[in-house]
């Protein structure tokens, strides 16, 4: 299937690892010309790298220079934009969105992921916990769409994608601050959706189930035995792969997903049954 998103511009936040990477990738490998961000240096290196080869293989099984999209700009030729910005700085991400935006054109896609809160239950952090999560978890993602949602708007056209995590459908009482934290990224997500409709924009939240990432598996002391456990419970009888996530924004990002918006869909492979 053809997403149709060959030329668009994608700007993916917190892609220097785990399910952020495997957006950017995706995107790339359908031929969008994609931007990423991250705080590590060498992450964010060896991450550029994952989305250039992804890109040069769109690029080969195209036969060159992608077609643009409709009103998408320019051919995809030019490597991953790959720079150092954190997502609880707005006045950098304002400034990293009007860069890309002046370089490359667009933004057409916007996927804002970063890293979680720490895990524990509610009772286990203090005031000053919270307000970081609501920093993280909350306040970066939003000041990220309103950097970016004036030019999807005057586009036309525009696909923005938030990651939460499961615990927005189904709290899990050792994650307390995500419990706590995430639902208002939904309640975000669809308050915009009546204003921007009319506008070609479509939001979505993302609300990823465990995936086999870093930020999983130093959470044990055993990864292997953890993640076996886990797997057990998934009625898919694994745990995610992050492709498996990349593969659902990608869908997400594109022409076929106009008709989707305001929704919370769910990457866990049956687990919050
Ligand atoms: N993996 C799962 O099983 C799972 C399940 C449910 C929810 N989630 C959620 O999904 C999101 C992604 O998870 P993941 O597993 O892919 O985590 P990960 O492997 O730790 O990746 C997190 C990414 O976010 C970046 N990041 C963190 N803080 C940032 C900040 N302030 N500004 C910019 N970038 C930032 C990190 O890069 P730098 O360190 O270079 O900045 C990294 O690229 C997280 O919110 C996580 O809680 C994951």
């Amino acid at each position: 299937m053809d997403l149709g998103i060959a030329g668009r511009v994608a700007l993916v936040s917190g892609a220097t690892s785990g399910l952020g990477r495997a957006v950017a990738t995706a995107l790339a490998a359908e031929g969008a010309r994609v931007a990423i961000c991250g705080r590590d240096e060498a992450r964010l290196a060896a991450a550029a790298e994952q989305v250039n080869d992804a890109a040069a293989a769109y690029r080969a099984r195209s036969g060159g220079a992608a077609r643009p999209a409709a009103g998408a700009g320019r051919p995809v030729r030019d490597p991953v934009r790959a720079d150092r910005v954190d997502l609880r700085d707005h006045d950098a991400v304002r400034r990293w969105v009007d860069t890309v935006a002046t370089d490359l054109g667009g933004p057409d896609i916007v996927v804002s992921n970063a890293g979680g809160p720490p895990a524990g239950p509610v009772t286990a952090f203090d005031l000053a916990a919270y307000r970081d999560a609501v920093e993280l978890c909350l306040l970066a993602h939003i000041g990220f769409v309103q950097a970016t949602l004036p030019r999807l708007r005057a586009a036309g056209w525009g696909r923005i994608l938030l990651v939460a995590s499961e615990t927005v459908r189904r709290p899990r009482p050792q994650y307390g601050l995500s419990n706590t934290v995430r639902p208002g990224l939904v309640g975000y997500a669809k308050s915009l959706v009546p204003e921007i409709g009319p506008d070609g924009v479509t939001i979505n939240v993302l609300a990823p189930g465990y995936h086999r990432t870093p930020a999983l598996t130093r959470q044990f002391d055993d990864p292997a035995a953890s993640l076996a456990r886990i797997a057990a419970g998934v009625p898919v009888g694994r745990v995610g792969d992050p492709a498996d996530f990349g593969a659902t924004a990608a869908f997400l990002a594109g022409n076929q997903a106009a008709f989707i918006t305001g929704s919370t869909i769910l990457v866990d492979g049956g687990a919050s049954l």
